[in-house]
């Protein structure tokens, strides 16, 4: 890691550290709506090293990209992969962690793009290594906010609080049970003689693409309609008056109250080492995506299906949707098995971790 720093700008970095990606468990697109979530760190993540500079730019070596990026604080963004790390920059100056630009250096055992909070982690991280650098007391769960104001007001994506917290917050496996209305959280060890296994599909997506935007819309419809904002919290009488709403929409408020119980449910089976239970949970939250949140696309439908023929407890969907990864629970004897079959089937699918 230190290597690419050197490298690139002839001098060993100030600060260094790694910061996990995140693969979601259960609770999909209940961030933004007052719900529950459970995501795990992953073993993947972003190395990222940086040192202060005393001007305004901004440069960046990575191993994912050939060259140097040179960016500027003054900068907006420009859809480029640096905007990820010129934001993080520009809200540690704002935050009174740096006065000025950085170099940086990015080393990734993750796949980008790929769903599993790239760009989560390298503004967390960015963030966590400008707060040492300022010895700032600030917490965990503050930079994961500033993170994702980062990302909601720099590069402009409506995202929620779940993938800056799970990264900020969980270690490698732990699943962080929290709770995006409060904040408050729970971290949980996962059962050593499971896997969660996460597997890309091979359909590329970008949440800027616009699809998550509408649902986040549809989901704005609801809200409207009820006249407030936590719609998983809703209660079954409250679901009832929703009846004139067009049927799609109807849908959508269904899942996020549906997939925020389930949430909640998964977490107390996960505690009590429940996991056939906890997997038949991760089934259910799939069809929800499928049928009522309309998230998923065919080929990760036929995967999650798949991985359940060939071993798995359950399976589903995992992340913003249209494309990216899946996460099934399996046994640690069946996991061989189960890829096998599954990749032989699968062409463009492959295991991530
Ligand atoms: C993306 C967003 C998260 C969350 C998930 C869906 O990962 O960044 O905030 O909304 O989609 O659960």
């Amino acid at each position: 890691m230190t290597n690419i720093f050197k490298d690139a700008f002839g001098a060993s970095p100030v600060q260094s550290g790694f910061t996990p990606g995140r693969v979601n468990l259960i609770g999909e697109h209940t961030d933004y709506n007052g719900g529950m979530v459970l995501p795990t760190a992953l073993k993947q993540g972003l190395s990222l090293s940086l040192s202060p500079r005393a001007d305004n730019i901004v440069r960046i070596a990575s191993d994912k990209f050939k060259g140097i990026a040179e960016r500027d604080v003054s900068q907006s963004r420009t859809d480029d992969w640096s905007d990820y790390v010129l934001g993080a920059i520009i809200y540690a100056n704002k935050a009174g962690f740096l006065s000025g630009g950085a170099d940086v250096a990015i080393e990734t055992s993750l796949p980008i793009g790929a769903g599993l909070s790239s760009s989560a982690a390298t503004i967390v991280g960015l963030l966590k290594l400008a707060r040492t650098e300022a010895k700032g007391a600030v917490s965990d769960a503050d930079i994961a906010v500033l993170a994702r104001r980062v990302e909601n007001e720099f590069i402009g994506v409506p995202c929620g609080i779940m993938d800056q917290m799970a990264v900020a917050i969980a270690q490698p496996g732990q699943a962080l049970a929290l709770d995006t209305k409060s904040l408050g959280y729970d971290l949980i060890d996962l059962p050593d003689d499971y896997h969660m296994a996460v597997i890309h599909s091979g359909v590329y997506r970008q949440l800027n693409e616009g699809r998550y935007k509408e649902r986040k819309e549809e989901c704005d419809v609801v809200k409207a309609h009820l006249g407030l904002e936590d719609i998983c919290l809703i209660s079954d009488a409250k679901f009832e008056t929703l009846a004139g709403l067009p049927d799609h929409i109807i849908r959508r408020a269904r899942h996020c109250m549906t997939e925020h119980r389930r949430t909640i449910k998964a977490v107390n089976l996960l505690k009590n080492n429940n996991m056939r239970d906890f997997a038949n949970l991760m089934i259910e939250s799939h069809i929800s995506m499928r049928d009522d949140f309309e998230i998923t696309v065919p080929q990760l439908d036929n995967i999650v299906e798949d991985a359940v023929k060939f071993g798995a407890l359950g399976a589903r969907m995992t992340g913003g949707g249209f494309g990216g990864c899946i996460v099934a629970c399996v046994k640690n004897e069946d996991l061989n098995a189960m890829n096998e079959q599954l990749f032989a089937r699968h062409k463009d699918a492959f295991f991530v971790g």
